[in-house]
């Protein structure tokens, strides 16, 4: 079938809002009608080559929406079944997913590449296979995806508001709550307020954190994360580390969860002189995969026994972090309508794009018309 989507052919270029063919789903695939997209940084990665693809290439992985139509053998879901789309899949039975670390499932491995394991692709372009981000493309209005990237939720959930599960929320939250093991009493470090650090500070205020400390140049985002939770806020990194250590008479942050829109050497720098003896660094923002972006003295590191971390979907499991996020919604104690700065049409998403460069948006959501 046809879909309008949003393709990049070029790094530096905006957008273009194409139409792409949908292949019908094969074994375990599903068709899905995306509600909702998130706009989350990580796609503006492919915008500028930090992450690079080939292209065209079909952007969007943070989604959710309604199963319209399914393949021989699909059991996890069913045709009217409304869903969140994790960015990266869970079989349920590699060794990763065994033991509870469904963020590593081995059939994520060409998320970015953005076809199928078997080297299969749910869409063309033109006439030709083309990629899709996180093998979801959810900034296409239709899209064929492996069941395993569906999490189904209840009916009565607002997708336009669920679709934050599918990325930003799973990966802040977890950063705190399940990467970075917030303890009740904790002073913690966020850098960088966005999508995902928002929810790094909301699952560390979750977890009973005693201090939280949001760092971020720009002052409406501070701000925000005030609102969620943050009990301080700096500027910078460096004032950051200081107020960590005058809040705790001198001993430093437990941890510090960089949540950044382009990682760098200074806030991993900045984010190992906040820690205390024994505390963690969660890294979770991302740059360019050849940036040598972590520069530390091993020697402080083994003295201090200083811990760094990466962290995947905030280590999260699809199946079951999902619904208990969503859970946490409906009982009113994590906040997701707030994080929603502005929706957009498809048509509008460079727009989106613009406004999340220049610091405006928490998230930008785009709401698909069919
Ligand atoms: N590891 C994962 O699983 C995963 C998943 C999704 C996104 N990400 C990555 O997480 C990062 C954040 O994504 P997002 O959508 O929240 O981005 P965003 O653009 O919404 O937010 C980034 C924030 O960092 C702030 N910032 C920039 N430089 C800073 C500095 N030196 N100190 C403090 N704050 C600074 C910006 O002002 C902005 O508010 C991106 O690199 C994205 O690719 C990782
Ligand atoms: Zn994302
Ligand atoms: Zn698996």
């Amino acid at each position: 079938m046809k879909s309008k989507a949003a393709v990049l052919h070029e790094v530096g270029k905006p957008w273009a809002i194409e139409e792409v063919e949908v292949k019908e789903p094969q074994a375990n695939q599903v068709l899905i009608r995306y509600v909702a997209a998130g706009l989350c940084h990580s796609d503006m990665h492919l915008m500028t080559g930090d992450l690079p693809v080939e292209m065209p290439y079909i952007g969007g992985h943070e989604g959710a929406g309604v199963i319209e139509a399914v393949g021989p053998g699909v059991s996890r879901v069913a045709v009217g079944d409304h869903v969140v789309c994790a960015f990266i899949p869970s079989c349920g039975h590699c060794r990763w997913c065994a033991n509870g670390m469904q963020s590593l499932c081995d059939t994520g491995a060409t998320i970015l590449a953005g076809h199928f394991p078997d080297g299969s692709y749910a869409f063309q372009f033109n006439g030709r296979d083309t990629g899709a981000m996180c093998m979801l493309g959810t900034f296409s209005q239709y899209a064929t995806i492996h069941e395993t990237s569906c999490v189904k939720i209840d009916d009565d959930l607002p997708l336009e508001v669920a679709v934050l599960c599918g990325c930003g929320v799973p990966t802040g939250w977890g950063s705190a709550v399940k990467a970075g093991n917030v303890q009740v009493g904790d002073t913690v470090v966020v850098f960088g307020v966005g999508g995902i650090g928002a929810n790094a500070v909301q699952g560390a205020s979750l977890a009973g954190a005693t201090n939280i400390i949001a760092v971020d140049p720009k002052a409406n985002k501070r701000e925000f994360a005030e609102e969620l939770g943050a009990t301080h806020s700096a500027a910078d990194g460096a004032a950051a580390g200081e107020l960590a250590r005058e809040l705790t008479m001198g001993v430093g942050a437990d941890v510090a969860i960089i949540t950044v829109d382009v990682a760098t050497e200074e806030v991993v720098s900045e984010a190992a002189a906040a820690i205390r003896k024994a505390g963690m660094i969660v890294l979770t923002g991302l740059a360019h995969p050849e940036a040598l972006t972590v520069h530390l003295s091993g020697t402080d590191v083994t003295l201090m026994r200083k811990q760094i971390k990466g962290s995947l979907f905030g280590d999260c499991n699809p199946t079951e972090d999902i619904k208990k996020m969503l859970a946490l919604y409906r009982s009113g104690k994590l906040k997701l309508d707030e994080l929603i700065t502005r929706q957009y049409k498809l048509e509008e998403i460079n727009q989106g794009y613009d406004d999340l460069e220049a610091g405006e948006n928490i998230r930008g959501v785009i709401i698909h018309a069919h």
